[in-house]
């Protein structure tokens, strides 16, 4: 069972730091704080030492759900936490009646990709050069997952 939380502004400086562990190009202290500003959806899970090991943040816009941040602390990676974190993602999504979950994803982080597709969202569109990149930009892979199509499955 995960033990989460709203992210607080009070946490900015932890997640910040954790997501610059996590990734090459993290977002910037002012990109967590106007997040916060614009009410986006954003929880941290905590370990039992009650220390921030990951986080996610969700936009909901209309009735989509676009999932702007998941990171997980390299040292918690491959453990489930991500996926576990997915579902909750999912879960949420349910609940505040989102009929679709949109996401991008660089083209090189298969990692991240396989995951997603795991939980069943599928490739929608290449945007082109959407990222920085050390040599340039890089491509995002926008990525769906059809809410009702899933619950159409899970009834079965
Ligand atoms: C992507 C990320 C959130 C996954 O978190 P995680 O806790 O490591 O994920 P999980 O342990 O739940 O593993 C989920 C899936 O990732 C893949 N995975 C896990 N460990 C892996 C590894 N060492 N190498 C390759 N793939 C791996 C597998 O497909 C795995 O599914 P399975 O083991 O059930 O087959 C995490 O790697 C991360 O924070 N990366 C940096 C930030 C990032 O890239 N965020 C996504 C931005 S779009």
């Amino acid at each position: 069972m995960l033990n989460l939380r709203d992210m607080q502004y009070s946490d900015i400086a932890a997640v910040a730091k954790l997501e610059q562990s996590a990734t090459e190009f993290p977002w910037s202290v002012k990109n967590f704080e106007d997040s916060l500003k614009a009410n986006h959806k954003a929880w941290v899970f905590l370990n039992d030492a009650q220390q921030i090991y990951a986080f996610t943040i969700v936009q909901k816009v209309v009735d989509e759900a676009h999932l702007l941040n998941i990171c997980v602390a390299p040292n918690a990676q491959g453990n489930g936490f991500g996926r576990q974190i997915l579902e909750h993602v999912i879960n949420y999504a349910n609940t505040v009646s989102s009929v679709l979950i949109v996401l991008e994803v660089r083209s090189s982080n298969k990692r991240a990709q396989n995951l997603y597709m795991r939980a069943g969202f599928n490739e929608m569109s290449i945007r082109k050069g959407y990222y920085p990149a050390k040599d340039g930009r890089e491509d995002a892979v926008l990525m769906g997952l059809d809410l009702d199509l899933l619950s159409l499955f899970s009834e079965k």
